[in-house]
């Protein structure tokens, strides 16, 4: 911990960089916690570029925590389609229940730790950036600006790396500015010290920065393992009804798409030929019965963080309703017009297809 007043050195220079290349962002200088909740959230795992209209939509839509708390969660999950991550969307919705409940925003860090879906990071930013608390935020930006600062090399991804970081992020920390201090380390990474091409030659600590005297620049931080991307191969069939209506259904909980809706999808452990499809035990039976089927779309890529998905699509119609209305698996599907699916949330992945098919 600093004991003296006096801003460390790491910290002075930090500031001075903020104050001239600082971007400015709707969720700065503001103390709604609410809001600055609803920022964090997003830009977890969603860079400002992207999130910066998605939060703008959200608090308009849902200006208040008691607003987000009474939505349904179809229009919660509506606001959220297209920025992954889903189970962000479904934990915010819970936690304003939570917070409603409790009376108030929690103002402190343990209170502010315990709501759904909040971590150690978005607790320390929420409780900087809207009560003034010095607890000093660690992202991914503060990993990649301390280890090339300071010369770190335990991985980033153990117990022992986070411990590190975590106590000097801390021992950093300007404890008089905590919320200014948190946001410039965190543009510094997004805009300076940036994973791929970072701005050396024009960076404020290039004299003392350890990774760029010793030629590490492009090795910090360290990771500990590889993540490893498994392939899934996916087939769509767009059933459409007598009134050309698609069946789709709501996905139950259990997944990272769970409460987003889709049309009804077979999963194979490879590239599924023609005939795999045409003889697959759920297909089968609505061909028979006369059903036609159109291929939309073929070898649709679509990247998550651990997977590679590979989708198929095909447009199924004429299949009797009776026929229809019998299958098992069909149980749970809803035929929705055009502007009824205006209305529901589905994966990105799925609005892709849907678009081609149009
Ligand atoms: N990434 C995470 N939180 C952020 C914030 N408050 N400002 C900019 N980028 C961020």
């Amino acid at each position: 911990m600093t004991t003296s007043s006096r801003m460390n050195d790491f910290a002075s220079t930090l500031a001075v960089w903020y104050a001239r290349y600082g971007r400015e962002l709707p969720w700065r200088d503001i103390t709604d916690p609410y809001r600055i909740w609803i920022s964090e959230i997003i830009l977890q795992q969603t860079r400002v570029a992207q999130g910066y209209d998605y939060y703008l939509r959200f608090v308009r839509r849902f200006p208040t925590v008691e607003t987000l708390a009474a939505a349904t969660s179809d229009e919660v999950m509506q606001q959220w389609e297209g920025l992954g991550y889903y189970s962000r969307a479904r934990n915010l919705h819970a936690a304003a229940q939570q917070i409603v409940a409790q009376g108030a925003f929690p103002r402190d860090y343990a209170g502010i730790r315990a709501l759904k879906g909040v971590g150690d990071y978005t607790a320390a930013a929420i409780a900087s950036f809207a009560f003034g608390q010095p607890t000093a935020v660690v992202d991914g930006n503060v990993y990649r600006v301390l280890s090339r600062r300071f010369g770190i090399d335990l991985p980033i991804d153990t117990t022992e790396g986070k411990k590190a970081f975590a106590a000097l992020a801390t021992e950093l920390l300007d404890t008089h500015h905590p919320a200014r201090h948190n946001q410039a380390i965190m543009d510094f990474g997004a805009v300076q010290c940036t994973p791929k091409r970072p701005q050396c030659l024009l960076c404020p600590f290039r004299d003392e920065c350890e990774a760029l005297a010793s030629g590490r620049v492009d090795q910090l931080p360290i990771k500990s393992k590889r993540t490893e991307v498994t392939e899934r191969h996916l087939v769509y069939l767009l059933i459409y009804d007598t009134d050309h209506r698609l069946l789709v259904h709501r996905r139950p909980a259990g997944d990272i798409w769970a409460g987003l809706y889709e049309p009804l999808l077979l999963e194979f452990p490879h590239t599924p030929s023609a005939t795999d499809v045409l003889h697959h035990p759920t297909l089968a039976p609505l061909l028979a019965a006369g059903g036609t089927l159109t291929p939309v779309v073929e070898g649709m890529e679509h990247r998550l963080t651990h997977r590679l998905l590979r989708a198929d699509a095909y447009r199924l119609t004429d299949a009797p309703s009776p026929i229809l209305a019998q299958h098992p698996l069909l149980a749970s599907f809803t035929p929705v017009d055009e502007a009824t699916r205006a209305q529901l949330a589905f994966p990105r992945l799925v609005h892709r297809i849907l678009e081609v098919n149009n």
